[in-house]
């Protein structure tokens, strides 16, 4: 029978599926805290677990060393007496008997379950979108295929989605000398994330560096000759010449495994406020789950480090302590393009007003976004000190107003904002 989180012992195992950010996290914090039962970690992908935000950055001109993606040495996991079971997918859950089934047929018990399985990349549905040279870049085997032929210069490289991988490969490849296109659906880059203010200038930088970047067209085929990729056609007519395409379209959250459990599943595997699934005995965290967002005041899905990390730690301190204190970590999130440092902190909403500290020409600035008045995101373009300040500000929920922030320089001093 599987129990509740409180009723954890030295004897009840812990299973937790998805080696990355989150899953590895919640197995740590569950040593940290003291949690002296087995651990496993189970992961379809081979090899030791791996972080991904270098994967569309720095790997991909690095000297190939894997130390530069590693999320912890293996010796972590040994000295931790957690096992890892890399190179395993799980097949199923079987709530009644309180098992995992791998793929290999092996049952796995478990008195608590998290899910930390991640995302998947978001496809392009058009013809011969399984050519070879269209990729995609998510995993590790993904950012090592495009490591290889990225040094060859000069290659027709089209970036389908102006989201954020496809900017930060677009920026290490147009640095190497290629000739990079974006084709964007939306009238803008990153809109899911950034204010119009931000993305225009993080355009006008990507275009600075020869980068052709069109927005609000739709990619309807993908023309290609003997199974290899040729050009990109687009819903105006255009074609281009591609001897590469990558397409970083979104991802979509992996739910199957919940699905099939019966677990409920709406955009994500829908967690309440302590991230307990509709089976209080499974847990779930990090890009899959969709829980109830204070900042965001609504349910939501986040792909962050942050998220991950943080809800992985909240898990862990319910099943060790018993707290019921429901999950508000400030959401932050950054990228790397060029020499742009971006920092965003705070989920942003539709009909906001914004204000810009700083000068955007001297390459140093912040928008401030509010709703209903109040400071609700921070995006900071190389201003750590501002991404810092809006960390505080919206932790210490110190909502300062529009007019407040006007009159101040921003900064965070609790007094400027009571
Ligand atoms: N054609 C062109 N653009 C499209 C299409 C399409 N058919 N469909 C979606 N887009 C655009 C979206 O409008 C958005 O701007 O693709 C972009 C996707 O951006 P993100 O949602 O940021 O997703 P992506 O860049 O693929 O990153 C996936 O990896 O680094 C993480 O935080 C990132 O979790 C995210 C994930």
């Amino acid at each position: 029978m599987a129990t509740t989180a409180t009723d954890l012992t030295d004897e009840t195992p812990v299973v937790i599926v998805g080696a990355g950010q989150g899953g590895v996290q919640a197995a740590a914090s569950l040593r940290e805290g003291g949690f002296g039962g087995p651990i496993t970690v189970v992961d379809g992908e081979p090899g030791l677990p791996y972080q991904r935000p270098p994967l569309s950055k720095a790997f991909l001109t690095g000297d190939g060393n894997r130390n530069l993606v590693d999320l912890r040495a293996e010796a972590f996991f040994d000295e931790n007496v957690i096992s890892l079971r890399s190179g395993q997918w799980v097949r199923e859950i079987d709530r009644v008997a309180s098992k995992v089934v791998l793929d290999s047929g092996e049952h796995l018990d478990y008195a608590h379950l998290i899910l930390a399985t991640g995302a998947s990349p978001r496809i392009l549905p058009v013809a011969g979108a399984s050519q070879e040279g269209v990729v995609v870049l998510r995993t590790l085997s993904d950012a090592s295929a495009l490591r290889v032929v990225l040094p060859t210069q000069g290659l027709r490289i089209v970036i389908v989605g102006g989201g954020f991988i496809g900017l930060e490969v677009a920026a290490v490849a147009a640095k190497i000398g290629h000739q990079v296109t974006i084709v964007e659906t939306l009238p803008r880059l990153m809109a899911r994330a950034v204010s119009p203010e931000l993305a225009g200038y993080v355009a006008d930088v990507h275009r600075s560096h020869g980068t052709e970047i069109l927005l609000g067209r739709r990619v309807v085929a993908l023309p290609g000759k003997s199974g290899r990729v040729r050009a990109v056609e687009l819903d105006d007519g255009t074609r281009i010449e591609a001897d590469l395409v990558l397409v970083g379209i979104g991802a979509v959250p992996n739910t199957s495994l919940a699905e099939q459990a019966d677990l409920e599943v709406a955009n994500g595997i829908v967690v309440d406020d302590q991230l307990r699934t509709t089976d209080p005995a499974i847990s779930a965290i990090g890009d899959c789950a969709s829980f109830p967002s204070t900042h965001a005041a609504c349910q939501a899905r986040l792909e962050s480090v942050q998220n991950a990390v943080d809800q992985a730690r909240h898990v862990a301190t319910r099943l060790l302590t018993g707290s019921t204190e429901p999950y508000r970590s400030v959401p932050w999130f950054w990228t790397t393009q060029f020499d742009l440092r971006l920092q965003m902190v705070g989920i942003p909403q539709d009909n906001d007003e914004r204000i810009i500290h700083g000068d955007p020409s001297t390459g140093r600035f912040s928008v401030l976004r509010f709703h209903n008045g109040c400071l609700n995101t921070v995006e900071s373009v190389n201003r750590p000190q501002d991404h810092v300040g809006g960390r505080k500000l919206l932790s210490a929920n110190l909502n300062p107003t529009v007019e407040q922030l006007r009159q101040t320089e921003f900064k965070f001093d609790p007094r400027l904002y009571a």
